[in-house]
């Protein structure tokens, strides 16, 4: 296998994959599972007749008053999570890197979670990607940045190669040399970056698209050459699209037909890819 598409629910496809056996993850799941929940509420009446004894020692009957619907909460994205971020840490190689990216309402929750599933001593960073587009509250600090949370398997042998990562212009550089500034500077873990422009060249279409610029520094630091690169919250492919750019073969997953339409667009031009996958 090159490079690979496939349509299935990720806990599936994760589940075909052998243990230990892809060099980098990154996954940028949805907010929230998008279910509503439903739940029913139960009224409590003393009954002689009642099947249930209850407080007093008196006899009880329970009935149901009515159901309500509420959206996801965090209980459920976590449980809907969890499996996910169990799985893809078991198929990670043993030099392996792990990127998760989340909208800043959930990071700290998943991040209590992946300290749980990988160790907090392999937790290597918090990225902050910020970027500076669309309408700005005047009622609290627009929040304009994402959380990526950088995890490796092994904090004693993993891949990290600054030297592959695209360099940064001083902030300052009055104070630096001038051969200083010529190379710019190595990015800290605050990265500025543009959104995928509503009007340019990368945009597919997709709503949730990431820019490529930031997943390309992801797999330049983080992956060797003709490593796989799998991403099993894949969305319109830009993990695919960074991969290629860098010689990387790469397995994207998505659940969502429009998704994989726009993947297999995306790609069509490609040598080497298998799609694969079910239809509902
Ligand atoms: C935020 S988007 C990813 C966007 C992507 N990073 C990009 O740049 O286009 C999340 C994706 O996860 C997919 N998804 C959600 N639940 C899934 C599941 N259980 N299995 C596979 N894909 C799933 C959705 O269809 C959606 O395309």
């Amino acid at each position: 296998m090159l490079h690979r598409i496939e349509r299935r629910d990720n806990l599936a496809a994760l589940a075909a994959i052998p243990d230990r056996s892809v060099p980098l993850i990154y996954i940028d799941p949805p907010f929230n599972t998008g279910r509503a929940q439903r739940r029913t509420t139960l009224v409590t009446r003393r009954d002689p007749a009642g099947d249930r004894i209850g407080f007093g020692g008196h006899r009880y009957t329970s009935a149901a008053s009515g159901s309500i619907a509420y959206p996801d909460t965090h209980d459920d994205y976590l449980a809907f999570l969890g499996p996910r971020l169990r799985e893809g840490h078991r198929v990670l190689a043993a030099d392996g890197s792990f990127y998760l990216h989340l909208d800043y309402r959930e990071s700290h929750y998943a991040k209590v979670l992946m300290d749980d599933i990988f160790g907090r001593d392999r937790f290597m960073n918090q990225i902050v990607w910020a970027y500076d587009y669309g309408g700005r509250s005047r009622r609290r600090w627009p929040a304009k940045h994402d959380v990526i949370l950088f995890y490796v398997k092994d904090p004693a042998a993993y891949v990290f190669d600054t030297g592959a990562v695209d360099r940064e212009p001083y902030m300052a550089p009055g104070l630096v040399t001038a051969a200083k500034v010529a190379r710019g500077k190595l990015p800290t873990d605050v990265w500025w970056h543009t959104i995928v422009s509503p009007t340019g060249r990368e945009k597919t279409g997709y709503p949730t698209q990431k820019p490529v610029g930031v997943l390309r520094r992801i797999v330049a630091a983080s992956s060797r050459p003709g490593d796989l690169v799998l991403d099993y919250f894949a969305g319109s492919g830009t993990t695919g699209a960074a991969a290629l750019e860098l010689g990387r073969r790469f397995h994207l997953v998505d659940s969502h037909p429009d998704a994989v339409a726009t993947m297999v667009r995306r790609f069509a031009a490609v040598p080497g890819l298998t799609v694969s996958g079910t239809a509902d």
